[in-house]
């Protein structure tokens, strides 16, 4: 006779975490069911219309068969990938990218591709908060390095970084123009990077999904362009936010050192191909990119100004300017980032409005941290922002965890 076992799921499957974007998505729902307008800040889903040159080559695909692409990549995709690095000024031979299942799956690669489990690697937080579910699936520890507000979320001293590094540390993840804060590291912060990476034999993983949406200077910034690190960079890369094309799940991970890209390959062969139309329909806009993403990037700084500048006059609220992305990060004067948020879609209306925004919280490693913090995504029109920006005003206003001084 079998007796039936019991059987359990992974640590693994059970430790996994959930999303904190998504975590008030119900509130929000029983708000509109409610009758309530919700102007959604809350996550990254651009609105700007996708370049009908990939909508085009998505239409125009006649085949009769749907086969998969190679592993690595269509051929004609990692060619316009490789024209695309070269615009930028950087050359890759073919063997050295590798298309993915969006940026995600580049991130997924990249920490395999340097880790081992219970290898650990540094990120900033705030951070994208993937990184930490990310680290649960491949059992690597992420260990956290804090950024400060009052220097618009920029690198600390190295010594602040070196003195995270053990001997488990793989690598350095980072993500810049960065999301959640917008804020663009330099050139000389890159450069600390790639020497605090070369000092102590380190993988730098630089997440540039946002690359492009950059609002002073060098729209075309990129860790590979730090020659004396370009042995140990793993570029992530992303098609999503830079051509507003979130769905087309296509990405990219490109690095010049053999030993990851081939266990990188590897990686790919085993889930076999990343989706063949898109891949196809995208390969004019890389050849081409800064006419998509000139206008884009025009679009979120009009934007970013129109945030910027309302929240610089509510009272109590700290914000340092946005370089870049669509986000911006900002400490209110309330009492919890998760409960402002839950209350803003259950407790608050402004003339039958309100709106959604991301508790800061869940950008942290560190526990307690980013209580104050909220991430708002400006992914709505002008007139929208301006609304949000009025409703959030009067919102802090009222708020009974308020703690601005000036309300009883
Ligand atoms: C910093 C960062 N990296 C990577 C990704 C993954 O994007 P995708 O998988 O759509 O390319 C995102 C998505 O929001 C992101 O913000």
């Amino acid at each position: 006779m079998v007796i039936a076992q019991r059987v359990a799921a992974s640590a693994r499957a059970r430790e996994a975490l959930p999303s904190p974007i998504r975590k008030l998505t119900p509130l929000a729902e029983a708000a509109k069911a409610r009758g309530i307008k919700v102007y959604h800040l809350n996550i990254g889903q651009p609105d700007i219309t996708t370049p009908d040159a990939l909508m085009a080559g998505i239409r125009e695909f006649r085949s009769d068969l749907l086969p998969y692409a190679p592993s690595q990549g269509l051929p004609e995709t990692v060619a316009a990938w490789q024209e695309y690095y070269a615009q930028l000024g950087v050359e890759f031979e073919r063997d050295q990218l590798v298309v993915t299942t969006g940026g995600s799956e580049a991130l997924l690669f990249a920490m395999m591709a340097v880790a081992d489990p219970g290898d650990e690697i540094i990120t900033f937080e705030p951070s994208y908060a993937n990184y930490f579910g990310f680290a649960r699936m491949t059992s690597v520890q992420i260990v956290p390095v804090t950024l400060d507000a009052g220097s618009g979320y920029h690198l600390p001293d190295a010594s602040d970084i070196e003195s995270r590094i053990t001997g488990r540390t793989r690598a350095l993840l980072f993500t810049t123009p960065g999301n959640p804060t917008g804020t663009v590291f330099s050139y000389a912060e890159l450069e600390v990077l790639g020497d605090l990476a070369r000092r102590h034999g380190l993988f730098l993983i630089s997440d540039e999904t946002y690359r492009e949406i950059v609002f002073e200077g060098d729209r075309t910034m990129s860790m590979m362009k730090v020659a004396a690190a370009r042995d140990r960079t793993i570029v992530v890369d992303s098609v999503s936010k830079r051509f507003s094309a979130t769905g087309a799940r296509i990405g990219c991970l490109a690095s010049h050192h053999p030993g990851v890209m081939e266990g990188v390959l590897r990686f790919a062969q085993a889930r076999l191909a990343s989706p063949t139309v898109e891949q196809r329909g995208l390969v004019p806009l890389l050849r081409n990119s800064a006419t998509y993403t000139d206008p884009l990037a025009a679009e979120y700084r009009r934007r970013r100004d129109v945030v910027y500048g309302e929240l610089l006059t509510i009272p109590g609220v700290q914000v340092s300017k946005p370089e870049g992305a669509f986000y911006l990060f900002a400490v209110l004067p309330i009492d919890d980032g998760e409960r402002f948020a839950s209350w803003l879609l259950s407790d608050f209306q402004l003339d039958g409005e309100t709106l959604m925004i991301a508790p800061g919280d869940g950008f942290y490693c560190s526990p307690g941290l980013g209580k104050q913090e909220v991430r708002f995504a400006y992914v709505l029109q002008e007139r929208d922002l301006t609304r949000a920006m009025t409703i959030l005003r009067e919102a802090l206003r009222v708020y009974p965890g308020s703690k601005r001084e000036d309300v009883s």
